[in-house]
C-alpha cells in the first residue's frame, strides 16, 4: 500500500494545544504529517518563519515527532499539495462556523484539484475552545498562557507582547 501522507496546513499565529491535538490523532492515522505554515493572505501577528519555528518547537516532544515535519508555504494549498504528494488534508473543525469554513474550502479546493481529500477532526472537548486569536488576545492582555500553548509559544508570545 502507498505511504498516507497527511498535509495539515494552517496559519498557525501562534501553533497552539489545539492544533497539537489534532496533528498527534491525525498522526494516528497516517504514516506522516507535514504540517504547512501558509506565508500570506492574513495579517499575523508573528512572521512566517517565527511560525514554522514556533510550530517546529511545538511537536518536538510529541510521541511521533520523527514522522512529523514543518514547512512554509506560498500559494495555492492544492498546488503543495500535489508536489509533496500528500494523501489528503488535515484539519480540524471546533464549530458550527469552522465546519461551513471548511465545507467552503475543501469545495473550492476540489473544484481545482479533483482528487483532494480533508480528513476533519473534532478536537478534545477541553481543547475546542482555543484558537488562535483568543490566544494572541490572551497575550496581548498578560493572561496565563500555559494551557493554551507549549512553553516556548508561550515565551515567544510574551516576548513579542514585550516589545510593542
Ligand atoms: O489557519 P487557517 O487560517 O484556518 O488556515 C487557512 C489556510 C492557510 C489553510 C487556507 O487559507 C489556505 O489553504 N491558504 C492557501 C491558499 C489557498 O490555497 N487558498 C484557496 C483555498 S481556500
Amino acid at each position: 500500500m502507498s505511504e498516507r501522507h497527511f498535509l495539515y496546513p494552517g496559519t498557525f499565529d501562534p501553533f497552539t494545544r489545539g492544533h497539537l491535538d489534532i496533528l498527534e490523532r491525525g498522526l494516528a492515522l497516517c504514516d506522516r504529517v507535514t504540517v504547512a505554515v501558509a506565508a500570506g493572505g492574513k495579517t499575523t501577528l508573528l512572521d512566517r518563519d517565527e511560525r514554522v519555528e514556533l510550530a517546529r518547537g511545538a511537536l518536538a516532544g510529541l510521541a511521533g515527532a520523527d514522522r512529523c515535519r514543518v514547512v512554509g508555504f506560498e500559494g495555492l494549498l492544492v498546488d503543495l499539495a500535489r508536489d509533496l504528494g500528500a494523501s489528503a488534508v488535515l484539519r480540524g473543525v471546533r464549530s458550527q462556523a469552522d465546519l461551513e469554513h471548511e465545507q467552503a474550502m475543501a469545495a473550492l479546493n476540489r473544484v481545482l484539484s479533483p482528487g483532494f481529500e480533508v480528513v476533519v477532526l473534532f478536537p478534545r472537548p477541553e481543547l475546542a475552545m482555543i484558537s488562535s486569536t483568543l490566544v494572541r488576545d490572551v497575550a496581548r492582555c498578560g493572561g496565563e498562557l500555559a494551557a493554551l500553548v507549549t512553553p516556548g509559544v508561550a515565551e515567544a508570545l510574551r516576548r513579542r507582547s514585550a516589545r510593542s
